[in-house]
């Protein structure tokens, strides 16, 4: 009897996919004097992004928050990736687990809310968190522990075979590293932070998992691919022209070169800053205290780091940010965002307006990036869109190229 096709390999005779797959990929993933851009249809092409899911989304280490966000026993929050909707809980004092949140019964997100206002009625369900020591299926009761095991379901006694300890809610592989939790939907994926190398060095001083989690916030449906996000997010060329005057602390021509090895989990950038103690805001110093434990080194370098496919980190020299990216289509992301201050700095009188202040500089530079974002996507659907050389200042993206050939490589030879 034929086996059923899986999904990659539906996808895998998609003529889009591909025409893409047998491209030049590897042009894209020389050394960045000789790199040249992604096919434009990766950015834009439905069936591709299908591919990317399965290629890269079911298979790396996807950062969904901060440990902080749920810091005692019982504690949860839901988050949907790649239209899996999860549950991540805090099932012991030093055990996070990262569940499935769909219900073994009939498929109602566990988590999703009841006693909607009706103007929410229809509408996606939002994401949820809380404490709770179970939890219970709203629709018909079904009962599931921390560990997401079964522990009652109402009125199946009389189905013949139903064993509730047999079911259990799908569990996925976590990771911690730094403070932020990662999961993993592949069970034999090798381990993340042996793969973060020196970038985990780089940033040490700053002991980000000692840090307190200030604002976060979340920005929906974005129109862009993931990919565009991340681009923008870590090649400095931008700096001294789409934000020409405020990037002075860390200009373009601060650019370290920095290797890439084919078994990094992460793109790794420095940057010469132009003065000491910058951090990004309106001021370009850094307005808390800064941390103490940096070396001079690091008080003159800006680091940003992407663990693709979804954290951005960057440091500044009194504080950190973090981005999280989730696509939800080819063309759409969403993204949520957050910053870490040292430890007592970000609930004082004095930590609050500065963190105020801090947001409002950097939406200046959003109101440069998110439209060119828009712009860049609009570009990638044209049928002239380029396939471009680099500027040595775009180095990280040569890397990044060389990250996703590698994957979409992993399936595909030529
Ligand atoms: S769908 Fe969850 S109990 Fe029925
Ligand atoms: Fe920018």
């Amino acid at each position: 009897m034929p086996t059923p096709m899986n999904r990659l390999e539906q996808l895998l005779r998609s003529p889009s996919v591909r025409a893409i797959l047998d491209q030049d990929l590897e042009a894209c993933a020389l050394d960045i004097d000789q790199a040249i851009g992604l096919p434009p249809a990766c950015y834009t092409d439905a069936e591709f992004y299908e591919f990317e899911k399965e290629v890269i989304f079911r298979k790396e280490w996807l950062c969904v928050g901060r440990e902080a966000q749920i810091p005692n026993q019982g504690d949860w929050f839901s988050i949907t990736i790649v239209e899996e909707p999860l549950v991540i809980v805090r099932a012991e004092p030093h055990r996070i687990l990262a569940l499935s949140a769909v219900c073994r019964h009939r498929a109602r997100v566990i988590t999703a809310l009841e006693d909607l206002p009706p103007d929410q009625w229809t509408c996606p369900p939002a994401e949820s968190s809380g404490n709770s020591q179970r939890f219970r299926c709203p629709y018909h009761f079904w009962v599931y522990d921390l560990e997401g095991r079964l522990r009652s379901a109402p009125e199946m006694s009389r189905t013949p075979g139903f064993e509730t300890s047999e079911i259990a809610l799908p569990s996925f592989r976590v990771e911690t590293w730094n403070g932020f939790i990662f999961v993993n939907f592949d069970e034999h994926a090798d381990p993340l932070a042996p793969r973060l190398h020196q970038f985990t060095d780089w940033i040490e001083n700053w002991h980000l998992t000692d840090m307190e989690l200030g604002d976060r916030g979340e920005i929906a449906d974005l129109p862009w691919n993931w990919k565009v996000m991340h681009e923008n997010s870590i090649e400095s060329y931008h700096s001294d022209r789409l934000h020409r005057g405020l990037h002075e602390s860390v200009p373009s021509g601060g650019v370290i070169a920095t290797p890439f090895h084919d078994d990094d989990a992460v793109i790794a950038t420095r940057i010469r800053a132009s003065l000491r103690d910058y951090s990004l805001n309106p001021t370009y110093h850094a307005l808390l205290p800064v941390i103490d434990t940096l070396t001079d080194e690091q008080r003159e370098t800006s680091y940003f780091g992407v663990i693709p496919p979804t954290l951005l980190l960057g440091m500044n020299t009194d504080s950190a940010l973090y981005r999280l990216v989730y696509p939800t289509g080819p063309q759409h992301i969403n993204v949520k965002f957050g910053n870490l201050f040292p430890r007592g700095d970000a609930h004082s009188r004095r930590g609050r307006e500065i963190r105020k202040m801090t947001t409002a500089g950097l939406l200046v530079m959003t109101s440069q990036d998110f439209p060119t974002d828009a712009a860049v996507q609009k570009g990638l659907r044209s049928r002239y869109a380029p396939r471009s050389r680099y500027s040595w200042q775009e180095e990280p993206l040569a890397h990044l190229n060389r990250w996703l050939v590698q994957r979409y490589r992993s399936v595909h030879s030529r």
